[in-house]
């Protein structure tokens, strides 16, 4: 496969901003190699700038759910450029599409937009401590919830390839306000809040933890942790940024039945385009400014265009319904490629809920043989997905470049995509 265009590029792009990209992972360098430059995707396709088609499963880290370029998005967003692409006013786009939130999922009475996942987390944590008047809060080893300082603590994500787990540039007066309790292991919870409880403000988990691998938790891991996080007195914000109208419309709030507090979105609610969200009760947001004291604002925030596709993406989950028949043909993809490496005696385990996936490479040695925490995941996981990795993007298969990110099915995704898929899995 010539990748000259992309070398050339990556060369020159190291140059101009650091590591050549402007995300972590982009850089490939948990796999190795040179990232490829992709200059256009159409539903699961992305083509490079060396003229290579890949059937893409990472789908921009999770918000093209109905594949690249959707038409209906691709509409709405061209009738948004025709009005203009920001005022910085109140506009009738983000009314619309707080109303389809608000209308839809009982816990967000109440909804902010903001432009990413990691904004939406961090205004999310500063209301919680706003509205409690305690600093700490509780944290997951492995969960990731964007790049704000106090959660880059035992974060996952493009941290999980990284020697230290924490980032430069945390001051630890900011870090030690995080307490960090590990997945999978509600005693620990229980223990951080009988000795914190009443300097927590929150408690922030991913609906499912997604950002270290996709680590599965157990059916009563949430409904615990909401019971005692309460006991407290504290705020239970469910993350949402990957789970949110991924898993279902409502997330895992709404496959649990569980009431957070607070919720983070971001990815899917955007449909590919800049927007995060955070929601919850309404005596709660009603403390967000200008309504109340706790500060948050952007110029950007609630752009017109980004709304418009917001709307055109949630109105046709709305519609649609792609939930189920999306998580059936995960379901049957994950078995089918379980049962491919079987029959080559070769470990491979893979992790799936809803439209997301992840591929254990190597022996799963607990006892009920599932991977819960970070520390489960095989050792053999980082070499052996690497080497993997680039022997998918040589058959034109386009994974996460890191062994510890998940894939994402899309409804762009067809039959005939699927047998290619497995047909490169079993030669690979
Ligand atoms: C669960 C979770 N929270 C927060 C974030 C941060 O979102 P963003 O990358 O849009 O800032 C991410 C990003 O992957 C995420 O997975």
């Amino acid at each position: 496969m010539a990748i000259k265009q992309s070398e050339q590029m990556f060369e020159r792009a190291k140059k101009v901003s650091p590591g050549g990209v402007h995300s972590p992972v982009r850089g490939f360098r948990g796999v190795g190699g040179t990232p490829r430059f992709i200059q256009s995707a159409k539903g699961a396709e992305l083509l490079d700038v060396d003229g290579n088609r890949y059937l893409d499963f990472c789908m921009s880290w999770g918000p093209m759910l109905f594949g690249h370029q959707d038409e209906e998005i691709a509409e709405a967003v061209h009738g948004a450029l025709g009005r203009g692409w920001s005022y910085g006013t109140a506009e009738p786009y983000s009314l619309e599409l707080a109303e389809l939130m608000t209308g839809a999922l009982p816990w967000v009475q109440k909804v902010r937009f903001v432009n990413s996942g990691t904004e939406a987390v961090m205004a999310a944590l500063r209301l919680a401590r706003g509205a409690t008047k305690r600093n700490k809060i509780l944290k997951f080893d492995g969960c990731y919830h964007g790049h704000v300082d106090s959660m880059l603590v035992r974060a996952g994500s493009g941290l999980a390839e990284m020697a230290s787990p924490d980032s430069a540039g945390v001051s630890d007066g900011v870090a030690s306000e995080t307490i960090v309790v590990p997945l999978d292991d509600l005693k620990a919870v229980e223990s951080a809040f009988s000795m914190h409880g009443k300097d927590i403000a929150a408690v922030i988990v991913e609906g499912i933890p997604a950002n270290n691998g996709l680590l599965l938790q157990r059916d009563n891991f949430l409904s615990e942790l909401c019971r005692l996080a309460r006991a407290a007195g504290s705020l239970v914000i469910f993350d949402e940024v990957i789970t949110g109208f991924r898993v279902a419309f409502g997330g895992m709030a709404e496959r649990t039945g569980l009431r957070p507090d607070l919720v983070t979105y971001g990815k899917v609610i955007g449909g590919g385009f800049p927007v995060g969200a955070y929601g919850g009760r309404a005596d709660l947001m009603d403390m967000v400014a200008p309504a109340g004291p706790v500060y948050q604002a952007g110029t950007l925030s609630a752009n017109p265009v980004a709304m418009c596709a917001g709307i055109a993406m949630l109105k046709k989950l709305k519609r649609e319904n792609p939930y189920k028949k999306l998580e059936e043909r995960t379901e049957k993809l994950a078995r089918n490629l379980e049962s491919i490496a079987r029959d080559r005696g070769i470990a491979l385990k893979v992790q799936n809920y809803g439209s997301i996936f992840w591929s254990i490479l190597g022996d799963v040695k607990t006892p009920d043989g599932f991977v819960r925490t970070p520390e489960q995941t095989p050792a053999t996981q980082k070499e052996r997905y690497a080497k993997s990795f680039h022997a998918f993007l040589e058959k034109g298969i386009y994974l996460a470049p890191s062994g510890y990110e998940v894939s994402f099915m899309s409804t762009a995704h067809t039959d005939e995509h699927l047998e290619k898929f497995k047909k490169a899995f079993s030669e690979v």
